[in-house]
């Protein structure tokens, strides 16, 4: 399974780099917009800390709009997928993006049905955001299970990222359902590691060590 951050945050990109672990980043408007760098910089200097994609969201709403952002967007670097909202305009695009060869992550996807027309259209990854979901009393890892039917049942070969990830029981659920990747922020990400029997028990280790005699 892959692990994506979801951040626009540079000294969180770095972190997580650090760790060995990191195979991409996602970014959104709302992400990039707590940031405090120009825009291009901002993206420019994520990609250059992962091999992995960089999604990077177009906010136009027409189809020729949405492909001419998206071709400036996938100039920053060479490791950038354009996120394109789930819309008739945004498929639109997508089909146009895709046999550019250009990558999209179909992005504020909630239903199969959505899932299903990403995938036909050519985007590489779609996002299905299933926090959201689960904020309205839905169950957001059912449209996970439910998608990945979809694309099993034709061969898509689109990758699926659960997004909107909320707590660490998002992530295994996600692997458990055999998701190609998780956007994880970095907290949550941080919670990934922690286990209270880990640390009680290096501290054991440590106590008992300082007994042991050494010549
Ligand atoms: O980046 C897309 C998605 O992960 C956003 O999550 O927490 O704003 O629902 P959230």
């Amino acid at each position: 399974m892959k692990l994506f951050l979801d951040t626009a945050n540079l000294l969180e990109v770095k972190e997580i780099a650090s760790w060995g672990i990191l195979d991409g980043v996602t970014t959104n408007p709302t992400l990039c917009s707590k940031e405090n760098m120009p825009f291009g910089s901002l993206i420019r200097e994520i990609a250059n800390l992962v091999t992995g994609p960089v999604s990077v969201e177009c906010v136009s709403n027409r189809a020729d709009d949405i492909v001419a952002e998206a071709l400036k967007l996938n100039q920053l670097a060479s490791n950038i997928a354009v996120k394109i909202p789930i819309t008739i305009d945004g498929l639109k695009a997508t089909k146009i993006l895709a046999a550019k060869g250009i990558k999209v992550n179909m992005t504020l996807v909630f239903s199969p049905s959505q899932a299903l027309l990403a995938a036909k259209a050519g985007a590489a990854f779609v996002s299905p955001f299933i926090g959201r979901l689960d904020d309205i009393s839905h169950h957001g890892m059912e449209l996970i299970e439910q998608i990945l039917s979809v694309y099993e049942n034709y061969n898509f070969e689109t990758e699926l990222i659960v997004a909107s990830i909320r707590h660490p029981g998002h992530v295994v659920e996600a692997a458990l359902l055999g998701a190609d990747i998780a956007t994880v922020p970095f907290s949550v990400m941080e919670k990934l590691v922690k286990h209270p029997l880990t640390d009680i028990g290096i501290e054991r280790f440590l106590q008992d060590w300082e007994k042991v005699s050494l010549k």
